[in-house]
């Protein structure tokens, strides 16, 4: 790549089906110039979400990402020349960098982020996943001392952070994951009380068991059969906090919804309730002081899962909606 060169990659067709590396095109241009108000960003680390696949279906709390446009994705990045006041040379930022190696943007758009060591804690633990999880949990999940919590994509990067903080609320813990190994890995790394291999072929038997007095709180970040297999093991007055639903992101969408509803709300009074990390910003410094006592104090426990080269970035997504990552997934560019 020669100095001024940047790497881009687009979204090259919309997917109907599950995602593909056809899916995606490299090209290379120009690095932009940055226009008034806006600032230069050297591209540091892109955040690989399951959302991104969401947000090729079209628009949800963003909009959609169209085909021929560069993809989006969220990136801690450097600014390396500005015309924006209030952001200068060598500030460390947060935004819809997209996935490329440098990018002009709106300094209005942009997050100034601490310096903070390493730097790809600013996109897990301290990012919109550590936050989607402490504000998901406390604020829509509502746990209280020896609550029974169930969180699905446990393993996951916003996962693996709720079912810690369940901990440290004091709460009893039940991760859902895809496989033996990860089930593992969370009891005897995370601190998890139980784990339940969703792909086992048994889940609401695996679930009961795990759970044999019922859920207060199911934080769900997938929907679909896992989420059908919850509802009937909720306790009354439980709390659902909605956070996504990764098994309708890849593919088909499921002919249909959980079964059971809204009878299953009714008969056991359930409070369920989506939100949107973005909603709670304004308390963004309480959260990231709680985060980093806790990560000082080591009781929550910072997995991230690094790939390196941009070029890896669409394989990287489709592993991730595959289940091949522990913890936050992200690119080095
Ligand atoms: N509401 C908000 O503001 C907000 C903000 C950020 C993220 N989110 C949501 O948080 C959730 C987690 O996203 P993430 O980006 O952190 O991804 P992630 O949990 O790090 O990775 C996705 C995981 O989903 C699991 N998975 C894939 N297909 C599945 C299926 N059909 N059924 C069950 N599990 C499946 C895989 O693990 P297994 O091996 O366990 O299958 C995979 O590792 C998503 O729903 C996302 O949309 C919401």
């Amino acid at each position: 790549m020669s100095a001024t060169a940047n790497r881009q990659i687009l979204l090259a067709e919309k997917p109907t089906g599950r995602l593909t590396p056809a899916h995606f095109r490299m090209i290379e241009g120009a690095t932009p110039e940055p226009g008034d108000g806006e600032v230069l960003l050297r591209v540091r680390y892109i955040s690989l979400d399951a959302a991104n696949r969401a947000w090729m279906q079209g628009a949800t709390y963003r909009s959609a990402v169209e085909a021929n446009s560069v993809m989006a994705g969220g990136g801690v990045a450097e600014v390396i020349a500005t015309k924006a006041p209030g952001l200068a040379v060598g500030d460390i930022v947060f935004g819809d960098t997209g996935w490329q190696d440098y990018a002009a943007v709106p300094a209005r758009h942009l997050t100034k982020l601490p310096k903070v060591e390493p730097m790809t804690h600013l996109l897990s633990v301290y990012g919109i996943a550590g936050l989607t999880a402490y504000f998901g949990l406390l604020e829509i999940g509502k746990p209280r001392i020896g609550d029974t919590v169930v969180v699905s994509a446990a393993a996951g990067s916003v996962g693996s952070m709720v079912g810690q903080i369940a901990k440290i609320k004091g709460c009893r813990v039940v991760g859902i994951a895809g496989g033996r190994d990860k089930c593992q890995w969370l009891t005897s790394e995370l601190g998890f009380d139980a784990a339940v291999d969703y792909k086992d072929g048994a889940l609401f038997k695996t679930l009961k068991a795990a759970a044999p007095d019922g859920i207060d709180v199911y934080f769900d970040n997938v929907g679909g059969e896992v989420l059908e297999a919850c509802l009937p093991q909720m306790k009354n007055y439980g709390r659902i906090a909605c956070c996504g639903a990764i098994s309708q992101y890849d593919g088909a969408p499921s002919p249909h919804g959980p079964r059971g509803l809204p009878g299953l709300i009714v008969v056991k009074r359930l409070v369920m309730q989506g939100f949107i990390v973005t909603d709670f910003m304004d308390r963004r410094d309480q959260a990231i002081a709680d985060l980093r006592g806790w990560v000082a104090a080591g009781r929550l426990k910072v997995q991230e899962d690094i790939i390196d080269g941009l070029e890896n970035t669409p394989q990287a997504l489709i592993g991730l909606l595959a289940g091949e990552n522990r913890g936050k997934r992200m690119i080095k560019v």
